[in-house]
């Protein structure tokens, strides 16, 4: 095998760990630079931290072997081919565009640290979401601070729980490379040896533009975004006229132009990329004139907002109009299963609204209640379901674990003071809850329906 690359991987969070850990897997020697001495030293001892399946053997394996190491001294730059930027792009406060300072730190940290390379010009790699014409300008400040290097836009599509599997065996990987030919092609040649497995597994890989490749990210997330607005107004449209989405879902899926993923009706979504990406896409689309291309995605945005509402308004109706004093016992709180980010989450919002209704919450969750306990000291949160639905007038479901979709109604009725339940993910079987003699209600679900 050929030596490995010297890599450096700026920013080590969600992105950035993963990153890091999969690179040294590829036999890369890599070092993760982060301003976050805590997180460094959790990952400089082979600890995740957060939660995601198969990360901590690689980084323990990396660790051990000397392929990985981590650290807060930005002088560890020096000595390496290729640098990857994967800091965070957060929505930037009180307003819609992304929060790009810790991008333009990463860029001055190269400049002030990396070192020439006897084999060409450095290159360099974002990974993180940003704005459109980014990568230019990145390139321009590196070329006006007299660094040889050459930027490559590789935007990643990964997904939490699934986040090595996509850094290893993505669908695609697209590079965006420089309008100057022989550049790019230094750019592709490194970038190549860098992904040297996921080239020799045929995954398809796109040479395109700049502009091309920071916009394919935040239009694949736009689309998803969509997706799941789209199924979430008809799952209102189902409520209104007595249909149920589940059903239409899957009836729709079947179209193979349409698919059946991605048509979960439900709470809607959340997290650290959707809500924040669709916001920055719009801003930026300001910033070019073109507004109007995006209206859509503020309705997008609103349908998304309102199912957190409408969560609440049916959590009051069906306690009889008021929320005061009513005990409600919220199962999940993350804004997916399978990962303990609170980012965002539609679940942690609607336990909050129901608190300040005067509800009294008792909510649990089998990854997120660390970052509740932070940052929500307010909400009383236990540690088991049984402890939850202890005594409850309602029970809301608002994160699909997979211990929440096999709870057995008949015994969960056993628990509760008033067996009834909100289905905020449509997971649950309402014929198999009814049956059990709960009052169960989905998000455009009718649970009377023989059909
Ligand atoms: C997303 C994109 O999928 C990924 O490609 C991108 O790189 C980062 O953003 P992630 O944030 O990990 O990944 O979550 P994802 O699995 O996409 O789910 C996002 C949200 O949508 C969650 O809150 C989820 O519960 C919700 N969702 C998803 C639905 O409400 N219905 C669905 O059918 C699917």
């Amino acid at each position: 095998m050929l030596p490995g690359v010297k890599i450096s991987v700026i920013g080590c969070g969600y992105l950035g760990a993963v990153h890091a850990a999969c690179m040294a897997d590829f036999g890369h020697d890599v070092v993760g630079v982060d301003i976050d001495e805590a997180k460094v030293a959790k990952l400089a001892a082979g600890v995740p931290s957060f939660h995601e399946p198969g990360l901590e053997p690689l980084l323990r394996q990396g660790v051990a072997d000397g392929s990985l190491r981590f650290t807060t001294d930005k002088t560890a730059l020096a000595g390496a081919r290729v640098h990857f930027i994967a800091v965070g792009t957060p929505q930037r406060g009180g307003s819609y565009a992304a929060d790009m300072s810790y991008v333009w730190s990463a860029v001055e940290d190269i400049i002030a640290n990396a070192t020439p390379s006897s084999d060409g010009p450095i290159v360099v790699v974002g990974k993180s979401t940003v704005p459109v014409g980014t990568a230019q300008g990145v390139a321009d400040r590196l070329a006006e601070a007299g660094v040889d290097a050459v930027v490559v836009w590789n935007p990643e599509f990964l997904r939490e729980g699934y986040a090595v599997q996509d850094t290893q065996r993505p669908d695609r990987v697209v590079y965006g490379l420089p309008d100057d030919r022989d550049r790019g092609e230094i750019g592709r040649a490194v970038v190549d040896e860098v992904y040297a497995p996921i080239i020799a597994a045929g995954i398809p890989r796109l040479l395109v533009n700049y502009p091309t490749a920071e916009l394919v990210k935040v239009a694949a997330n736009s689309f998803l975004a969509t997706k799941i607005s789209f199924i979430n107004s008809m799952a209102e449209l189902c409520d209104a006229s007595g249909a149920d989405v589940s059903r239409l879902a899957e009836a729709i899926g079947h179209d193979d132009r349409i698919g059946s993923k991605f048509l979960q009706a439900g709470i809607g979504f959340g997290g650290g990329c959707l809500p924040k990406d669709i916001r920055a896409f719009m801003a930026r689309a300001g910033e070019l004139g073109v507004d109007q291309s995006l209206t859509f995605l503020r309705e997008v945005d609103s349908i998304n907002m309102r199912r957190r509402d409408h969560a609440v308004d049916l959590a009051s109706e069906m306690a009889g109009g008021r929320l005061v004093g009513v005990k409600v016992a919220v199962l999940g709180l993350t804004f997916k299963p399978d990962s303990d980010d609170v980012r965002d989450s539609p679940a942690l919002d609607i336990a909050g609204r129901l608190w300040g209704r005067g509800a009294n919450v008792v909510a649990t969750d089998p990854a997120g209640t660390e970052a509740v306990r932070l940052a929500r000291p307010d909400l009383h949160i236990v540690d088991s379901v049984q402890e939850a639905l202890s005594g409850a007038d309602l029970v809301m479901l608002l994160t699909a674990w997979q211990d929440y979709v096999h709870l057995d109604p008949a015994h969960a009725k056993t628990l509760v003071a008033t067996p009834r339940i909100i289905d905020g993910r449509n997971v649950l079987d309402p014929h198999a809850w009814t049956d059990a003699g709960w009052d169960y209600r989905g998000m455009g679900r009718r649970s009377s329906s023989i059909w």
